[in-house]
């Protein structure tokens, strides 16, 4: 029987060398992916007012913040394109020359042998309607038909040097779909990764400004209900199923439980993205000095991955990099 006074908890706190020796949980660059995003009409960078610290890249600088972020250790960028034009079926989206295409061509040749050059597959940004799919008749989303459209940005990224999608549009049957199609075509290395439980989040908010999202109304027909756990492991499971090689839980912070549950019962890496609205919340705050910011950010991943993540997406992932070195 292990009681006080034989047994002292705080023994295993006294001194920094003994907390590190026991600390269970790591924070790693190498575990980090930084999002960026990258605008079609601009020469220099453009500050995204909800989101202090983060810009919208021209070509130009997203080529120099990718090497500078290579330099940092961290694994990974994941793209955003903010197209000029924009319509009904997000045409820019899988057209080579679109902005996003054009920006990981540039990025996978900077940076494509230093870290895993990354980018996002939804159409959201490419669409005058801002949703992640085509619309049917009724202004509905048509999943099937979206399928098709993600089917041909696959080819467009995996052949612009993507060396990992990020199925972010939550569709029914995207993961397979895109696989398939990657596989015809002869791009059996290119990653797949599910943004399985994503869902319908207030958290999202900045993120709207940083893309300048279209979107009027909501996403609840695609993205889940915060209210539900289960329905994100049934998620996971079936992108897993349909081959994707990780899987993902979205928001972050909200959902430390489903991200729990989603680790016990798969074995694929799964990782989590701390969205804009995380990263606002802790800034602004900061910014009020009602919290010490580095602390903050730093306790804020370690619970993500403390939760299961093996990997974070984080609008902080070079600055952290340089705080653990
Ligand atoms: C959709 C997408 C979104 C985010 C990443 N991919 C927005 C949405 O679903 O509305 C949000 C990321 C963030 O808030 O940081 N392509």
């Amino acid at each position: 029987m292990s009681r006080f006074p034989e047994t002292r908890l705080r023994r295993l706190r006294q001194s920094a060398p003994v907390r590190s020796l026991v600390r269970e949980t790591s924070l790693e660059a190498r575990q980090l992916v930084l999002p960026m995003f990258v605008r079609e009409d601009i020469s220099e960078p453009v500050a995204i007012g909800s989101m202090p610290g983060v810009v919208q890249h021209s070509l130009d600088s997203l080529r120099r913040a990718a090497a500078d972020a290579a330099e940092t250790g961290i694994g990974g960028v994941m793209l955003f394109g903010i197209p000029e034009v924009r319509d009904a079926d997000g045409t820019g989206a899988d057209d080579p020359h679109g902005i996003l295409n054009l920006a990981t061509e540039a990025v996978a040749a900077e940076v494509g042998d230093a870290l895993v050059v990354q980018t996002d597959l939804c159409l959201d940004e490419f669409t005058d309607h801002g949703h992640c799919g085509v619309l049917d008749a009724s202004g509905a989303v048509d999943n099937d038909a979206t399928l098709d459209r993600y089917r041909s940005m696959a080819l467009a990224q995996a052949g612009a040097g993507s060396q990992l999608l990020g199925l972010s549009g939550m569709m029914d049957g995207q993961v397979a779909a895109i696989r398939e199609a990657l596989d015809t075509e002869g791009f059996h290395d290119t990653l797949l990764l599910a943004y399985s439980a994503k869902y319908a989040s207030a958290f999202y908010g900045p993120f709207r400004e940083a893309v300048d999202s279209q979107l009027t109304g909501d996403r609840r027909t695609y993205q889940m209900d915060p209210g539900n756990r289960r329905e994100g492991l049934r998620e996971a499971l079936f992108d897993v199923d349909e081959g994707a090689d990780i899987v993902m839980v979205k928001p972050a912070m909200a959902f430390l439980d489903v991200l729990r549950k989603v680790r016990d019962a798969v074995d694929v890496p799964v990782w989590a993205y701390q969205v804009s609205g995380e990263y606002a919340m802790i800034e602004a705050a900061a910014a009020n000095g009602w919290i010490t910011r580095e602390p903050a950010i730093l306790e804020s991943l370690l619970s993500i991955r403390r939760a299961g993540a093996d990997v974070v997406l984080t609008y902080w992932a070079t600055e952290v990099a340089g705080m653990l070195r």
